[in-house]
């Protein structure tokens, strides 16, 4: 058994239909994939509609499994509604809503536009708001029981410079997967977030790393474990958080990063740097 394999049995996500936002690249795209070996029916949207359509192609083929790519900014209503009418006709009912579109990218806050900051946060945290809204009503109208799942960043909590826009939306997404987790429990909505550290997605690192800040920063270093993810563990954690089998899960936050973040937030984490010979010394100066 390996972490790069699939950890949920055959056909566990029979009958289930997911909506995933921007579900057409990167993480999004390989917890679709995941989804569908799981036996699962997939709406996947975004505002390319080229790119959906292709990634849908490949992911039948490659899977079996049935995508429906449906074009959706979601910075707007309208649309958002539109995925939820599309994915309804098709499958009757969606069970699932994976909110995974997100933009963002790297500036001294200094340099940034009230534009550029207003951008960030209407994809992040407006969009993944509107989508939650639109679908949690449609739940509760039907009285229908669903799931939540918001991808998040370990930054929700912590703050980071230089992606502050990106910093605020995920923390309001992190505060929206809590309050909700409990508001909508009485309906069986449930409402879970996953924080993951560095996993390499063209999206994310040529905004977040352009140039050769990849080669200077290299992220599996910052990592205790000395590695970046793999997207088939995150996509495992998706599909179980995503599952009846987490049935009495609800309003939690799910770190999947190596231990990069709490190593920045340690004290003393910075010793890992001292050899076995300075400990050596060390022992020595206390008299050992
Ligand atoms: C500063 C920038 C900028 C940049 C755009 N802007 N890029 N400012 N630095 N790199 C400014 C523009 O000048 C403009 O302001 C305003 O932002 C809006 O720009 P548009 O291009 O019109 O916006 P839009 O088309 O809506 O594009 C949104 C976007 C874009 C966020 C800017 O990057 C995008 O579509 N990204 C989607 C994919 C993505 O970002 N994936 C990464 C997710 S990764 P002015 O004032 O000039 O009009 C992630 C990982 C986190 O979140 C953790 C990793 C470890
Ligand atoms: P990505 O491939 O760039 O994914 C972002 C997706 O969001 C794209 O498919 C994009 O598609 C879609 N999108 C952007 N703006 C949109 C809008 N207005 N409406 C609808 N869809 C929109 O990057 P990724 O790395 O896979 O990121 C996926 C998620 O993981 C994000 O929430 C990100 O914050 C999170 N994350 C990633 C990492 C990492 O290391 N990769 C770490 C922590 C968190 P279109 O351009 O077609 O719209």
């Amino acid at each position: 058994m390996q972490y790069t394999e699939g950890m949920l049995r055959e056909g566990a996500l029979k009958g289930k239909n997911y909506i995933v936002t921007g579900g057409g690249t990167g993480l999004g795209r390989s917890m679709t994939k995941y989804l569908l070996e799981l036996g699962a029916q997939v709406v996947i949207t975004s505002r390319k509609i080229d790119v959906l359509q292709s990634t849908a192609k490949e992911l039948e083929k490659e899977t079996g499994g049935k995508v429906l790519p449906v074009a959706c900014d979601v910075r707007e209503n309208e649309q958002i509604e539109e995925v939820i009418k599309q994915a309804e006709a098709e499958w009757g009912q969606v069970h699932g809503l994976l909110n995974n579109a997100a933009g963002n990218f790297i500036s001294p806050t200094e340099r940034l536009s009230h534009r550029a900051f207003s951008a960030v946060l209407d994809i992040v945290l407006k969009g993944t708001a509107q989508f939650t809204l639109a679908m949690g009503k449609r739940w509760i109208d039907q009285k229908q029981t669903g799931v939540f799942l918001n991808i998040v960043t370990t930054y929700s909590w912590t703050g980071s410079g230089y992606v502050v826009p990106s910093a605020c939306a995920k923390a309001g997404v992190l505060a929206l997967t809590r309050s909700l987790a409990v508001e909508w429990a009485k309906y069986g909505i449930r409402s879970n977030a996953i924080a993951p550290g560095p996993f390499p997605t063209e999206g994310a690192w040529s905004r977040l790393l352009p140039g050769d800040l990849a080669e200077k920063f290299d992220l599996a270093k910052r990592v205790p474990l000395k590695r970046v993810g793999e997207h088939q563990e995150l996509a495992n954690l998706a599909a179980y958080l995503l599952s009846d089998f987490s049935a009495f899960v609800n309003g939690e936050v799910v770190t999947i990063d190596g231990g990069e973040w709490l190593k920045g937030a340690g004290e003393f984490n910075m010793l890992d740097m001292v050899s076995p010979d300075m400990w050596d010394a060390v022992e020595k100066m206390r008299g050992k």
